[in-house]
């Protein structure tokens, strides 16, 4: 009943779906988003929680959406739909699948406006814009630009069609090229970036922030916040891992595979922030200013420092680059979806998404000026997406992955999917997906709403 293939392609090795894979979970996640809610949350006790979430609950749920994904070999709603009918289950199972492309709609609306920040960026880097600027004149240009909905709108147009673009191509001709070229060139910059931050930063004072624990900062939201940086930093819980999966061949290691896909992850996530961190203490900034960090303090400091007018444009084109082999990621369920079941094509498919997705952007577009008073649970429209989909929505659909693969598939299908030969391996991972991380999520969960 294994189906050998997608109807929308397939990657031609394993090591392209790694990049690809990697593409989708290095992204503003890493770069822009990591840092600067460790600053909020206060660093190194922090670290170690979500270094406890990835390696407990994000790997054995990584593992388990590919095998669901290569299992199922369609866009995550029919995935599990046919996956639910194969095992006996309920239909309603596909309600993962609508979860997910929810929550993916939710992630890309805000993702392509904040990642049109960064494409701003790289021009104003590129210009020398910042050479010379103290604290206030590089805050200025960073609310000149987020108080200005007009030109929010135009560079979130131009990302929003830049994704659009590479996913109308199709898995070979768009995605795979796509990361193809780009991860090799995110990986160069990025070393890069961490050799300057050694020379020319407080190197230590950085890595003393983020790895030495003080656990009197950490508060039950803070373990949330951990858990849904986990999730959202692995692309997890919304289908893009597992439609990544449907592409891949039968033949590969899927224990192999996520374990490189996630190391990688998180590799750059601590070399951002070691290349991040330095730079901030160097310029004796502030670590835990929120969304504006990278955009505010690294600009200052590249302004100041030798070399800055390069590294600086190279830092900005790194994190765009992160941003895009990511929302890719986002966009693909919703699109495999509309071609699967209504029969569009690829490129009416990709449109029709990028054009909600935008209309929803324009949600957070606002939320930076006219609407930035208008407040739910003392959160702007767009710290509630961000808050909904990472802390919420993602968490909710890696539960239900790690319920529907420890406890309604049977074991012979994932034993036959994962195809681990080594007993101990497997049971290491089936007690995970069964106990831990859902056990984990819940507490988590439980925790945050203060009800234990
Ligand atoms: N993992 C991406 C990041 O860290 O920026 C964001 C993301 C991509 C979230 C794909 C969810 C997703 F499905």
């Amino acid at each position: 009943m294994r189906k050998e293939s997608s109807i929308h392609g397939q990657w031609s090795s394993r090591l392209v779906f790694i990049l690809a894979a990697t593409g989708s979970a290095v992204g503003l996640g890493n770069i822009w988003r990591f840092p600067y809610i460790v600053g909020e949350h206060g660093g190194g006790a922090f670290v170690l929680v979500y270094l406890a979430c990835i390696l407990l609950i994000g790997l054995p749920i990584m593992m388990a959406e590919i095998l669901i994904g290569r299992r199922g070999r369609q866009s995550p709603i029919n995935t599990m739909a046919t996956l639910a009918r194969d095992e006996g289950l309920s239909r309603s199972w596909s309600l993962l699948g609508w979860l997910g492309v929810v929550a993916g709609f939710l992630i890309l609306s805000y993702y392509s406006v904040i990642a049109g920040w960064a494409l701003s960026y790289v021009f104003r880097a590129g210009a020398g814009s910042f050479s010379g600027q103290d604290a206030d004149g590089v805050r200025a240009m960073f609310e000149g630009l987020v108080s200005d909905p007009e030109r929010l709108l135009a560079w979130h147009t131009i990302f929003m069609v830049m994704t659009m673009m590479v996913v109308a191509r199709g898995v070979r001709s768009g995605l795979e090229q796509a990361v193809r070229i780009l991860m090799p060139a995110l990986l160069i910059m990025l070393v890069l970036l961490v050799g300057y931050a050694m020379a020319e930063g407080h190197f230590m004072d950085g890595f003393r922030f983020m790895f030495r624990p003080d656990f009197s900062r950490l508060s039950g939201n803070s373990v949330l916040v951990a858990m849904g940086q986990a999730f959202f930093t692995l692309s997890l819980g919304m289908g893009a891992i597992m439609i990544y999966g449907s592409y891949l061949s039968s033949r590969a290691s899927i224990a192999r595979t996520s374990a490189t896909v996630v190391g990688a992850d998180t590799a750059v996530a601590i070399l951002a922030g070691l290349a991040i961190f330095p730079i901030v203490f160097a310029s004796g900034l502030e670590p835990g200013q929120g969304p504006g960090l990278i955009f505010i303090t690294l600009p200052m400091a590249f302004g100041q420092m030798p070399g800055g007018v390069l590294f600086g444009t190279v830092f900005f084109v790194l994190l765009l680059v992160a941003a895009w082999t990511s929302s890719i990621s986002i966009m693909e369920p919703a699109v495999a979806y509309l071609v699967e079941n209504r029969g569009m094509h690829r490129v009416g498919a990709a449109a029709a998404v990028a054009g909600v997705a935008w209309l929803l952007g324009i949600g957070t577009v606002l939320s930076f000026n006219h609407w930035s008073g208008y407040t739910l649970f003392d959160r702007t429209f767009f710290d509630l997406v961000d808050y909904l989909t990472s802390n919420i929505l993602l968490p909710l659909g890696g539960l239900l992955i790690a319920l529907f693969a420890g406890w309604r598939m049977t074991e012979r299908s994932v034993m036959e999917e994962l195809g681990i030969r080594r007993p101990l391996l497997f049971r290491t991972w089936y007690y995970l997906v069964r106990f831990v991380a859902p056990i984990g999520i819940l507490l988590v969960f439980l925790r945050a709403i203060n009800l234990i």
